[in-house]
């Protein structure tokens, strides 16, 4: 498997600690030191993701030089999108002109690698030769906006690549364990048959559990993709992690005992972009020229699941 293209797609309106702080109980200093966030970028009235997941895409086609008709598949992972139906894929196939199968899938923000996983089984099943990812959240629709430890951390983007076939093998490795550490009730609504309090969609989250299975979780799974590989820290380029929190970030830095030049990260202008949040860092150190051919790379991710992944390629 082999990326051949990379692309992404920010709001415009970013919204600083400050702003959050004029009508929350929090601060700049608590959000940057526990966090590493000083600003994220949000979806206001006059956008909507599916142009951010469709200005995305057509970045990576561009970046890939390839016509939209040459997609075998198009996956589109989101957590909380515009449609419950079709699936936000369906809309970004028609908008790039291509002609094939379009699926959603929804792996909470270890979507990537997830969605990865299944792009690679296609290709190895020879049902695909060049696959369009895309990663879209509107995670900003879906937070309790009177949560101060939650509401906090998270932005809004979306990330795309295209892969082939045509490349070395990569290694993945993905589990997930039932946690209600993070979860999200959908919308419940009164029907003629059933009679409930309308409730809308709100994310709840035991913020140090998380933490500490993130960490876990991240550590072994990076391991186990450099062992399943035969490489070391040392062969590694570049580990593109999850940006959930900077704490986060800096503890698998130490575990692995590597640079912190290993580790670009976007979190203090980004936020948590959930499963757009690894493809979106990926497409800005591509973009400035920071991957030459044959790095290794690993991505590595984890969520609401609990679940949690990474995936070791060769650029
Ligand atoms: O993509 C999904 C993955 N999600 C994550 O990876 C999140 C993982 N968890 C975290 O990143 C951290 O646990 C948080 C950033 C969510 C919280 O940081 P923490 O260091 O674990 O803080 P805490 O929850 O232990 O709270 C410490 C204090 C509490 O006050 P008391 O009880 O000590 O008086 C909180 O009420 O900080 C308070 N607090 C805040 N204060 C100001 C919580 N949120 C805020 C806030 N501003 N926004």
């Amino acid at each position: 498997m082999k990326i051949i293209g990379t692309g992404s797609a920010i709001p415009r309106r970013e919204v600083t600690n400050d702003m959050l702080a004029e009508f929350l109980d929090t601060s700049d200093e608590w959000i940057s030191t526990r966090t590493g966030i000083k600003s994220r970028r949000v979806l206001s009235t006059d956008e909507d993701l599916t142009q951010l997941a469709i200005q995305a895409a057509k970045e990576a086609l561009k970046d890939a030089k390839i016509d939209a008709s040459e997609l075998d598949y198009i996956l589109c992972h989101n957590v909380s999108n515009d449609f419950e139906t079709p699936a936000l894929a369906c809309v970004i196939q028609g908008a790039v002109s291509a002609h094939c199968p379009s699926l959603d899938l929804n792996g909470a923000c270890s979507g990537f690698i997830f969605t990865l996983d299944c792009a690679n089984g296609l290709m190895k099943a020879g049902r695909a030769k060049k696959i369009l990812i895309v990663c879209a959240e509107h995670m900003t629709k879906m937070t309790d906006w009177t949560r101060r430890e939650s509401c906090v951390l998270f932005g809004d983007g979306a990330g795309a690549i295209i892969i082939t076939d045509e490349g070395p093998d990569c290694e993945i490795s993905i589990s997930t364990t039932y946690s209600d550490a993070l979860t999200c009730n959908a919308r419940v609504v009164t029907t003629p048959f059933s009679q409930q309090e309308e409730k809308y969609a709100k994310l709840v989250m035991k913020g140090r559990e998380v933490f500490k299975l993130a960490v876990q979780s991240s550590a072994h799974d990076i391991q186990e993709v450099m062992d399943k590989a035969h490489l070391t820290a040392e062969d590694v380029r570049f580990f593109l992690l999850h940006q959930a929190n900077l704490r986060i970030v800096d503890a698998i830095k130490s575990h692995l005992d590597q640079p912190e030049e290993k580790f670009p990260h976007n979190i203090e202008r980004r936020g948590n972009t959930s499963s757009a949040s690894v493809p979106l860092l990926l497409d800005e150190i591509n973009k400035q020229g920071m991957i030459k051919e044959g790095d290794i790379l690993v991505f590595s991710a984890f969520g609401a699941g609990f679940s949690s992944g990474a995936c070791l390629i060769r650029w």
